[in-house]
């Protein structure tokens, strides 16, 4: 592959992938940024077209069938039948919500974005790679792909899903010259937080209500410790320009502390502390942990 090459950002209309898109383009890469939202797409556009950098821009929903045929179609008289050196499968979202209440309709949500979308596109845009016996394939996962959150068990498995599926990729494609390599960013400022508590009014009247309440509290908290997007642009710039790409790779760096720090703990000790993170305690949840034949009998008349 040359220096410059064709990278397709999907939900590049904001947050991660719009930066990327930008980064990549600024590091000399043909761009061809890709998202539901037109008016941002345009946007994208006219910024990239002031700097003078090589983006074009594509609708492409990854949940539709015709949109991603479409965006082939388009990629195809873009490149003149090259198809693409770089797929950068970024778009994707969470929702938090106890995993026990949570509904199918938003699980499908989540997995038929993030997973079923993901596999969609990539199987879309393979075939002229694995022709040419060259590509690569950047899928952005995250460190909750590797560890689980309290009220994050539905978007956390989709990530674990999408690690699953990288590292069975990856040593199915090697033999044609395509590389599979997975980004894990931390906690990053973009708009994903604030889809993340969209749907938190619906759990009000749950057990967990309070608590989860309190989540949202601690993560607008947490927010000021979040890394800008550009981290992980720059790391997805890595794993588009180095020769022999890492399987992984997690940004911001100090996120490796958690990592390892799950590693090293007893499962027991892990679970408490996110039991006590996700304000999951009897205590928190006020809920009296005796069965009911064990509570006194309340008194006659009372
Ligand atoms: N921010 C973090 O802390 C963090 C941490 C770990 C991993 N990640 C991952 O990083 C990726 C990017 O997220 P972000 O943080 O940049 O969040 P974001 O600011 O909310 O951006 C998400 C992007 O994905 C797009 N998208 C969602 N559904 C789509 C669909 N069906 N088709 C096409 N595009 C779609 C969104 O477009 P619309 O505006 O049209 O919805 C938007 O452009 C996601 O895969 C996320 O899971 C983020």
């Amino acid at each position: 592959m040359s220096s410059s090459k064709i990278v397709l950002v999907t939900g590049a209309t904001a947050g991660i992938g719009r930066m990327s898109a930008l980064h990549l383009a600024r590091q000399g890469h043909h761009v061809i940024a890709t998202g539901r939202k037109l008016e941002e797409l345009t946007k994208l556009a006219a910024e990239a077209a002031a700097e003078h950098l090589r983006v074009d821009t594509l609708p492409l929903d990854v949940t539709s069938d015709d949109s991603i045929r479409a965006a082939v179609a388009a990629v195809d008289k873009l490149t003149a039948n090259h198809g693409l050196d770089v797929l950068v499968n970024n778009a994707g979202f969470g929702v938090l919500g106890p995993t026990s209440d949570i509904t199918d309709a938003e699980m499908r949500r989540q997995y038929e974005t993030n997973v079923f979308g993901l596999m969609a596109v990539t199987r879309a845009f393979l075939p002229r790679m694995r022709d040419r016996r060259a590509g690569r394939i950047v899928n952005v996962s995250s460190v909750g792909g590797r560890m689980t959150l309290p009220f994050f068990g539905v978007y956390n498995s989709t990530k674990y899903a999408v690690e699953s599926l990288s590292d069975a990729l990856r040593y199915e494609l090697r033999a044609f010259g395509v590389d599979v390599v997975l980004i894990e960013p931390g906690v990053i400022r973009t708009n994903f937080e604030s889809t993340a508590v969209s749907n938190l009014e619906q759990f009000k009247g749950s057990v967990y209500g309070p608590s989860m309440l309190k989540v949202d509290d601690l993560s607008k908290k947490l927010d000021r410790f979040a890394s800008e997007p550009i981290v992980i642009a720059r790391a997805i710039a890595k794993a588009v320009r180095v020769r022999r790409p890492a399987a992984r790779y997690v940004a911001p760096r100090s996120t490796y502390f958690i990592l390892v720090l799950q590693a090293v703990l007893p499962t027991s000790m892990w679970d408490w502390s996110m039991r006590k993170m996700g304000f999951l305690t009897p205590h928190a949840l006020q809920v009296d942990t005796r069965a009911p034949s064990q509570l006194p009998a309340a008194a006659p008349g009372s």
